[in-house]
């Protein structure tokens, strides 16, 4: 069974940690965490726009803070989820050898919207988009974890 979930995105400052404190309140009994492919904000608090916006719809990323990824998250978790291929291509080329950990897109979760990766708002600046992809793509997760 899949019990802990790691989230992954460039500056772990607006979209994993959006898609996991999304995720954390869909499915408690998983534990979530999220990281950065980069180290640019290791420390740093969600991005204060992200933050709003997430709040507004009953998400608080306030308690979250940026990390870097790290080869020992492929023991840790038992399913990565990258929030675009350039994420999924850094993570795969840090798998040691005999790692099994299944790395995937989120967006493989909510084929109904046709994306297939999450636009980074910290370009875009859209916030509520990137929120409801999120919350699309977490009821896909956890409808394909099967979970209550
Ligand atoms: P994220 O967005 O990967 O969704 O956290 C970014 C945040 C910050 C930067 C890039 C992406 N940055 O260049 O600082």
């Amino acid at each position: 069974m899949t019990q802990h979930v790691l989230f992954v995105c460039l500056g772990n400052i607006c979209r994993s940690p959006a898609a996991e404190g999304v995720f954390r309140s869909l499915c408690p009994q998983v534990t979530t965490d999220s990281a950065g492919t980069s180290g640019w904000h290791i420390g740093d608090a969600p991005y204060g726009p992200m933050q709003k916006v997430a709040k507004t719809r009953g998400h608080d990323l306030s308690d979250l803070r940026a990390r870097q990824f790290k080869v020992t998250d492929f023991d840790s978790f038992d399913l990565i989820i990258a929030m675009d291929q350039s994420n999924l291509e850094d993570i795969e080329a840090m798998r040691p050898i005999g790692s099994e950990t299944p790395v995937r897109l989120f967006t493989d979760y909510a084929p109904q919207t046709g994306m297939d990766h999450v636009p980074d708002p910290y370009y875009t600046r859209d916030f509520d988009g990137c929120l409801d992809l999120i919350e699309v793509s977490a009821a896909g997760l956890k409808a394909a974890l099967d979970l209550d």
